[in-house]
């Protein structure tokens, strides 16, 4: 029996076809197993997907960069080719930048760079505080977060009145408002004294320096000094700043200031004597007085007040030359020179003085 010519015909084919799907299996399996695209290349803060160990030929992968960071040149998008070798990559991806904010006025910034992700540091002058945080960070989307801030100058509110006193002078410099370092002067009022420092200054803290004291002081009535009087106002109590006066009896001179005042300590600025004037014993001499030879029994008929001074002429064992020594009434009491000798008296006055010993 002879078969079909169809059946002839498809008879070889069917030898072949077979042989043929296993061939171009086999190159299949030879293009996918032995030239993939291995891992791509990593870049820095560059992500790229899909990501994996590697990739058959035809495959895509694409850079993009991460958050905060934008591309520069280069491709991003890749086909893993039948070499199985990734493109050379020229994709870069850099930092965003953030504003410049290197100026802060009255103010300093400290920072690196103005880049994402970094921070920079505020600090303002003295006399200045932070209108907002202190530091800023740059962020994905290149802005300052939270805002930068402003030196704002410091300012304090007018300064509290102590009780018992006032301001004397006071000029806000914005509003009724003051700036760092201006000041206030108070005053207290009539017979307050005033403890601590009149004059207040507003701080870089926002507020004023020790505020000063206004407090009433009493003095004791001053007492009258013998031989003499005092003088004050007639109140049932003196009072801070209240004044006395002094004076002293005939032939008495008053020894310390003739006005005192009541002091904040509650005495007196000072309390002064009367001292009595002297008697001049010698019979006769001449002396100096004033720079001028006087008789003393005429000078001082009437006796020397306190404090007055007489040079006497005395005799210079060794020398013939005198010369003088000084005598002076002390409260009543008037000492006569030990080296004064009335006998030698006329001559001495005559001879020869030296004056530079004289006029010390
Ligand atoms: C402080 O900042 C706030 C908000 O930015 C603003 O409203 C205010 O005026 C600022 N104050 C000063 C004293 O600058
Ligand atoms: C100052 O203070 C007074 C009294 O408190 C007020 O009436 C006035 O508006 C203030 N002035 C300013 C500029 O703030
Ligand atoms: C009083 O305060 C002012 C301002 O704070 C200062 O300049 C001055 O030296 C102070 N005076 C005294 C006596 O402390
Ligand atoms: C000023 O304020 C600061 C901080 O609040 C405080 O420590 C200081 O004692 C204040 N100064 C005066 C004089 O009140
Ligand atoms: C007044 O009193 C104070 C303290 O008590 C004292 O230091 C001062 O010397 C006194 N002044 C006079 C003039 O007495």
């Amino acid at each position: 029996m002879k078969t079909p010519l169809w059946w002839s015909w498809w008879d070889p084919s069917t030898m072949i076809s077979p042989v043929l799907i296993l061939f171009s299996a086999f190159l299949c399996h030879v293009a996918s197993a032995g030239r993939t695209c291995p891992m791509p290349e990593n870049l820095p803060f560059a992500t790229v997907v899909p990501l994996r160990t590697s990739y058959d030929p035809g495959e895509q992968i694409v850079y993009s960069c991460k958050p905060g960071y934008v591309s520069r040149g280069g491709m991003r998008r890749f086909t893993c080719p039948l070499t199985g070798m990734w493109p050379i990559n020229t994709l870069r991806c850099v930092p965003r930048v953030c504003p410049f904010a290197g100026i802060l006025e009255n103010g300093v910034v400290r920072y690196t760079t103005f880049e994402y992700p970094n921070s920079i540091h505020f600090t303002c002058n003295t006399g200045f505080y932070l209108n907002g945080t202190s530091s800023a960070t740059c962020t994905e989307e290149g802005k300052w977060s939270p805002d930068i801030p402003v030196c704002a100058r410091v300012t304090c509110p007018p300064p509290p009145v102590p009780k018992f006193a006032l301001l004397k002078d006071y000029r806000p410099s914005t509003g009724n408002n003051s700036f760092y370092q201006d000041t206030a002067v108070f005053k207290c009022l009539p017979f307050f004294a005033m403890f601590g420092n009149d004059t207040v200054m507003c701080t870089h803290l926002g507020n004023w320096t020790r505020l000063p004291e206004c407090r009433e002081v009493k003095c004791p009535f001053p007492s009258r000094p013998d031989n003499g009087f005092v003088n004050y106002p007639a109140k049932p109590v003196l009072l801070y700043k209240d004044r006395a006066t002094f004076g002293c009896h005939d032939t008495y001179k008053l020894e310390g200031p003739e006005e005192v005042e009541c002091t904040k300590t509650g005495n007196w600025s000072g309390l002064p004597s009367c001292k009595a004037s002297c008697k001049i014993s010698v019979k006769k001499a001449t002396v100096l007085y004033q720079e001028k030879k006087v008789k003393i029994q005429e000078q001082f008929k009437n006796g020397m007040m306190h404090g007055e001074k007489v040079h006497f002429f005395c005799k210079n064992k060794e020398k013939t030359c005198s010369y003088t020594e000084e005598a002076r009434c002390v409260d009543g009491t008037f000492e006569i020179p030990k080296c004064f000798k009335a006998q030698f008296s006329a001559f001495l006055e005559n001879g020869c003085i030296r004056h530079d010993a004289v006029l010390k």
